[in-house]
């Protein structure tokens, strides 16, 4: 079995969609697996794929990518911080505002939002509990981020200020501090076959669903994503995706040069 069969036979198993300049970096890295565990190719590699769920978990890791860093694309950070974060805070004035960043990778976006959340919001808002729940497929990532380490090249985007306040240098790395870390959460999730987690006011889902997966998928996800918001609650998705189409609508964008919508509640 070639390369190009077996990700048609995976197609089905992963609802991804495949680009050509992804192919080829995606080929390698199941080479070299393949190699590693010492099968003969891609049709016994699909065998073990089918039979073993924590095959299949490893290579949901190896078909999607896992950069990211702190403040990425910092004009969305600059709305939420304007805008979106000020009119929840006012709405709500106590109880809880929950963010869902989906795809975390090592942690660097839900530690943004905190991060956010400490320097702009907390000391005026004592009241509210803030708290960002951040998951990701991958445990490895998710052991990383419960580190809060990080280079140089991950925070490349980050105000000098927060760089200076809430980092302490160690060994070329910078630690985040605990304060900061104690607000997100990590649990492992698969967004494409385990049910989301309700009550959210803000969803983060860049740089995966809207990527990577079938249009078929990344309906299934909104779909998913809506239902977990509350009323008029708001998603963020990368920079360079669009929402699939779906009617009814499910959000309408309200910041679309930053890619920033809003759950469409009829009637309103
Ligand atoms: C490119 S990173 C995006 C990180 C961050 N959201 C950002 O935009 O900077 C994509 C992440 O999605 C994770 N991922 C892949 N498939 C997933 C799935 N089915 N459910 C949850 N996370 C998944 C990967 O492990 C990876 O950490």
């Amino acid at each position: 079995m070639g390369f190009d069969e077996f990700l048609r036979e995976t197609d089905s198993l992963f609802g991804l969609q495949w680009r050509p300049f992804q192919r080829r970096g995606i080929k390698r890295k199941l080479e070299r697996r393949i190699a590693q565990i010492g099968l003969s190719g891609f049709g016994e590699y699909l065998l073990k794929v089918r039979q073993d769920p924590a095959e299949q978990n490893h290579l949901a890791t190896i078909l999607t990518i896992t950069i990211s860093r702190f403040f990425r694309d910092r004009e969305v950070f600059h709305v939420l911080e304007t805008s979106l974060l000020p009119a929840i805070t006012q709405d709500k004035k106590e109880g809880d505002l929950r963010i869902w960043s989906i795809g975390c990778a090592s942690g660097e976006e839900p530690y943004t939002l905190a991060l956010l959340w400490k320097t702009s919001f907390e000391r005026n808002w004592p009241q509210i509990h803030f708290s960002v729940l951040a998951t990701d497929i991958d445990e490895k990532m998710l052991r990383r981020a419960e580190e809060g380490r990080y280079k140089k090249s991950s925070l490349r985007e980050t105000p000098q200020a927060i760089l200076e306040n809430y980092f302490k240098k160690e060994d070329g790395f910078f630690i985040l501090n605990p304060s900061v870390r104690k607000s997100v959460e990590f649990k492992r999730h698969d967004i494409l076959r385990e049910e989301p987690f309700p009550g959210m006011d803000i969803i983060f889902c860049r740089n995966l669903a809207f990527t990577y997966f079938s249009k078929e998928s990344q309906i299934e996800v909104l779909k998913k994503i809506a239902s977990s918001l509350k009323e008029r609650g708001y998603l963020v998705i990368g920079r360079d995706e669009s929402l699939p189409l779906v009617y009814p609508t499910l959000f309408v964008p309200i910041f679309p040069t930053q890619k920033i919508y809003q759950k469409f509640t009829p009637n309103l």
